[in-house]
């Protein structure tokens, strides 16, 4: 489908365009057609075959600025950004030369050939309904929980959705570029179009990988968890911290190496073998003084805790490290606390 690898949809497409011989014998017939399934041409721009295709941003948030600015570094050529916020957008030109700013998503129909929506999760689905791609085009999200058939409602015939998730936490637009070097990426979309996501991946420094099908929440879910949710624990960690004295800045110097050594013992003995910590040894007292300290010092701190310890303590079970009677005890005295 796409102008940079040849006009025609690919063979077996839902949305292959109908030959004129079979147009003509329908029409010869008398059946009426749909107009919309015989394409919805225009003469947007074109890349030079062979080329990348021309890419337009919708949304220069996080992911939309740092992508874009990727890909431009990259050599991939982004020609269009569409934001309704003016200093975003021009943020976004700073960063992406020659890239012509729009406030309206549809504006950008007319300058490129693949569109990428970087707008958020509640947004794409909502968005994707006001856009009509024109034949040659090709739409992707960057959602890491949406598949790409949330994208259907802007298809036309010869043209293409898909969607293209990084495993980057983009808090920072030059770190997050950084990082997308030896990121994955998640990519959905026909071979053709899963190919070229391929390659504008690899072009970032990224791989790109394919999940099974029905298993993108749970990625997404494993991702949040990873990025956010970690941030979370550290922001409890610092909380205790500050009870003891720590500034926040102490806190990651003081603890930011126990995590650092956790996660260099979980990849190199596995999980369950890097687990340490009064849950390994059935240590009831520790948790008890735990819990007091919490409830006095930090109660908001206490769910988390207690979720972790949970965990910790089947963690532990698994390993045959703890015996049945000592897990009995912890699991008793963190109900108490609840
Ligand atoms: N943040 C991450 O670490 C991360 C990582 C991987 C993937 N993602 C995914 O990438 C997508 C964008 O996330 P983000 O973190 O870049 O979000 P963000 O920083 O909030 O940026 C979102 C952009 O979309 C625009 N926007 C918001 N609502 C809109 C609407 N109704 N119609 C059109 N544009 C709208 C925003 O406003 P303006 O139009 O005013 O500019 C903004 O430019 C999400 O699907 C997210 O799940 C995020």
């Amino acid at each position: 489908m796409k102008a940079w690898r040849g006009d025609a949809a690919p063979p077996g497409s839902q949305h292959e365009t109908p030959d004129a011989a079979a147009l003509e014998e329908l029409r010869r017939r008398g059946i009426e057609l749909d107009p919309e399934a015989a394409g919805h041409e225009h003469p947007h721009r074109h890349s030079v075959p062979g080329e990348p295709p021309l890419i337009g941003i919708v949304g220069a948030g996080a992911v939309g600025t740092a992508l874009g600015a990727a890909l431009h570094r990259a050599g991939w050529p982004v020609v269009a950004v569409a934001s309704r916020d003016e200093a975003r957008r021009e943020r976004f030109r700073g960063l992406v030369p020659g890239a012509r700013g729009f406030a309206e998503a549809a504006a950008i129909l007319d300058e490129v050939e693949l569109i990428i929506l970087a707008v958020p999760d509640d947004a794409v689905e909502q968005l994707a309904g006001e856009l009509r791609l024109y034949g040659g085009q090709a739409l992707v999200h960057t959602s890491g929980v949406l598949g790409a058939e949330v994208l259907e409602p802007a298809r036309a015939a010869g043209t293409q959705i898909g969607a293209f998730h990084p495993l980057v936490a983009f808090a920072d637009t030059e770190r997050a570029i950084a990082a997308l070097h030896g990121a994955t990426v998640a990519v959905e979309g026909d071979d053709q179009l899963a190919s070229l996501l391929g390659d504008m991946a690899e072009a970032i420094g990224a791989t790109a990988v394919r999940l099974a099908p029905g298993s993108k929440a749970a990625y997404h879910a494993a991702a949040v968890l990873a990025a956010g949710g970690f941030d979370a624990l550290l922001d409890a960690i610092a909380e205790l911290g500050a009870a003891a004295g720590l500034d926040e800045q102490g806190s990651l110097a003081v603890y930011g190496g126990l995590i650092e050594q956790t996660l260099g013992n979980a990849r190199a003995l596995g999980i369950r073998a890097a687990l340490t910590g009064p849950m390994t040894r059935g240590d009831v007292g520790t948790l008890a003084r735990h819990l007091d300290a919490l409830a006095r010092l930090a109660p908001g701190v206490l769910p988390l805790y207690r979720a972790a310890a949970e965990r910790e303590i089947t963690l532990a079970e698994s390993r045959g490290s703890l015996a049945p009677e000592a897990a009995k005890s912890m699991r008793s005295l963190l109900a108490m606390a609840g």
